[in-house]
């Protein structure tokens, strides 16, 4: 049974049992040698390929370096066994469903040297699905009360510790002074900032808590939906809570509803609750039991990789939605700005800036950042321009009054409670699921002004918005046409600032294929036509290798852009996902090569460069998710069809998400 592109991709993101959650991958230290660094030969770009492994360019090798289940800590197995796997067994090994991926040195410095030997990689876990869990289960409805908590477990954050060896980077188990550590569903965190006390929290905290108390001043609520995220120059990991809806099963009760209308609008905008096992599910995610449970989650959570011991925290101030991402860069006069897409349909994208700056000197010092500034959100218009609309209580009445909503906001809490409400209010612009944003900053962490946003896709566009422009089918003008090739989106801050709050944008790159002889693909399963220009204003923007569905992005210190790809097997059947790679200075048509082609049924999430740029990692998410047909393993396991993936342990072994690391056989830098 095939079914349409639409409910593959939604599907996908369903969690099964309850449960789910989604990258980024940011890195980092992106410090910019001087312009002058010139490339090498560079790589042979990959050809196209359904492989079920890693497809390298010659003299490149890759090799795992954890993957779901394996051990974190001393004196454990460090096999799982998937089929025994508990709660309690898992908050002490590794996530599933690996999504963004970012470094750290081992000791704090601002900032930080290009040579590491030992690093802490703080790993997102977005989700899990059951077809893809207990190789033992024959069928759905046979799962226990305690596989689906083991499952939320899996969810969340994984930090490990790596030292580089003399067979390269490796995992390293810690013991009792290590800093390796799982942040899970279930874990206390924190809620600071203006929202902290909204009584949603406040209800749903304290159903949570009931439980399962916490320390103080915590809910036990942890985190979940991991998408991507960003780090932070006080060497702190922002991680991004993205689609939570499919954390949350049940019914919301009618009755609830009624009396409060804009709860109800919060659970059509999210779309919770999700499907699953309602009565074997624990009780802080039915929303029955727990109805204002989801406001818990679609922050971005801020963690302190140095101290294993410390409570994440919910900055409530850069608002809740559906955050892919949460990027970094220093205004001109030292204050942070952070970047954040809301990977939903027509959703927006959004730049907090802090009021306090940025103190190099005293890291502690910079612990409350990001409970203190403004929230913007972006408004594009036809001509290339646009800017940063704050989003504040009197603007966000203002706009629900002129538009004759009935639902207002209270206070400031309510206002980013409910952001999404308020950006469409205020006449932010549409966006084509803005993922992953990457901002060009230098070794200090200075903003340069280009910020590439990626824009997955858009199944159900037959409009333009500016910036995200409709795949005109020249032989059929009359015809509406989403985007489901996506494209990235370039935005220059006004005077290169980062605290600018105008900009031009254009487009940097279409989704497509540069040499097609026709204007559209049937997409996989015979879903609808794909329309594949990768031209913009009748000029083509790319040439080499096609590739679709852009999402996570990494700029490495040459100013190379690593584009990974979540769904572009749906356009071009022939090749799995995969790693591409463009220099942000090139010009139109811009040359773009495949640097990877990923397993069966994976998506590539964060992408990544260790600090001398010798070692390129990268999450591979979801291998199996479906089969080289594009049909899902959701619907093919419960027929007993054998798994459609064997990555990363091949063989007849069950899938299992994985870190990888690529190097050069010759030592070299990733690239040249
Ligand atoms: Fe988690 Fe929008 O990808
Ligand atoms: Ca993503
Ligand atoms: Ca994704």
């Amino acid at each position: 049974m095939t079914k349409h592109i639409n409910e593959l991709i939604a599907s996908r993101r369903a969690l099964l049992g309850g449960l789910v959650g989604l990258p980024l991958l940011d890195l980092s230290a992106c410090a910019t040698p001087p312009a002058s660094v010139a490339h090498g030969s560079g790589f042979a770009s990959v050809a196209a390929t359904n492989a079920d492994t890693i497809t390298l360019p010659p003299g490149y090798s890759w090799r795992k370096l954890i993957a779901w289940g394996d051990a974190l800590f001393e004196g454990m197995n460090d096999a799982p066994d998937l089929n025994a796997l508990t709660r309690a067994e898992q908050e002490r090994r590794f996530g599933q469903n690996n999504d963004m991926l970012a470094v750290f040195p081992a000791e704090y410095a601002f900032p930080p040297s290009r040579t590491q030997d030992r690093m802490i990689m703080c790993a997102n876990n977005e989700y899990i699905t059951l077809e893809l869990a207990y190789p033992g289960l024959s069928a759905a409805r046979d799962v226990t009360a305690a596989q689906i908590e083991a499952m939320y477990a899996a969810v969340g954050v994984s930090v490990v510790e790596l030292l580089n060896t003399r067979d390269g980077w490796r995992v390293v188990k810690s013991g009792a002074n290590g800093r390796n550590r799982r942040i899970t569903p279930f874990s206390p965190v924190e809620f600071t900032g203006p929202a902290a006390q909204h009584p949603w929290i406040l209800e749903a905290g304290a159903v949570v808590n009931a439980a399962e108390p916490g320390p103080a001043n915590t809910i036990r609520c942890g985190t979940g939906a991991n998408c991507a995220g960003g780090l932070t120059p006080w060497g702190t990991y922002l991680t991004a809570e993205e689609n939570f809806d499919g954390l949350f099963v049940g019914s919301l009760p009618v009755d609830v509803q009624f009396a409060d209308p804009a709860l109800a609008l919060d659970a059509s905008s999210f779309g919770y609750p999700g499907f699953g096992f309602a009565e074997k599910t624990p009780r802080q995610f039915r929303v029955d039991e727990n109805p204002r449970g989801p406001s818990l989650y679609g922050w971005v959570v801020e963690i302190d990789p140095y101290d294993p011991t410390s409570k994440p925290k919910k900055r409530t101030a850069l608002g809740r939605k559906k955050n892919e991402c949460a990027t970094t860069a220093l205004t001109r006069d030292g204050r942070v700005a952070v970047y954040m897409g809301d990977d939903q349909r027509d959703e927006h994208v959004y730049k907090f800036i802090s009021r306090p700056h940025f103190d190099p000197a005293n890291r502690a010092a910079n612990s409350g950042l990001l409970d203190d500034g403004q929230l913007y959100v972006a408004q594009l218009d036809e001509s290339g321009g646009g800017r940063w609309l704050p989003i504040t209580l009197a603007a966000a009445n203002a706009a629900a009054e002129a538009e004759e909503s009935p639902i207002r906001f209270r206070d400031e809490a309510d206002v980013l409670m409910r952001v999404r409400d308020a950006a469409r209010l205020m006449g932010a612009t549409p966006m084509d699921r803005p993922e992953d944003i990457e901002a060009l900053h230098d070794e200090n962490w200075q903003g340069q002004g280009p910020v590439l946003i990626a824009c997955t896709n858009n199944t159900e566009r037959g409009f333009a918005h500016p910036g995200n422009p409709r795949r005109d089918d020249p032989a059929r003008p009359d015809k509406a046409q989403s985007n489901l090739a996506g494209h990235i989106l370039r935005l220059d801050e006004a005077g290169g600032d980062v605290g600018a709050l105008t900009f031009t944008w254009d487009i940097f790159a279409m989704g497509g294929d540069p040499s097609a002889e026709a204007p559209s693909v049937r997409t996989r399963g015979g879903g609808a036509p794909a329309f594949i220009s990768t031209s913009f204003a009748g000029e083509p923007t790319t040439s080499g290798a096609r590739f679709a569905c852009p999402d996570n992005m990494f700029i490495d210190s040459t100013h190379r852009v690593w584009i990974t790809t979540d769904g572009s097997d749906f356009v071009f059947e022939d090749c799995n996902d995969c790693v591409m790679m463009t220099p942000i200075a090139s010009e139109r048509p811009r040359p773009i090569k495949r640097f990877l082609v990923g397993p069966v049924g994976a998506e590539i999430c964060g992408p990544l460069m260790a600090p001398d740029e010798r070692a390129f990692f990268c999450a591979i998410q979801h291998p199996g998710a479906n089969n080289v047909a594009g049909i899902e393993f959701s619907t093919l396991r419960w027929q007993g069809e054998a798994p459609t993936s064997h990555f990363p342990d091949g063989g007849d072994a069950w899938p299992r998400s994985a870190v990888i690391v690529i190097t050069r056989d010759d030592g070299g830098r990733i690239g040249d």
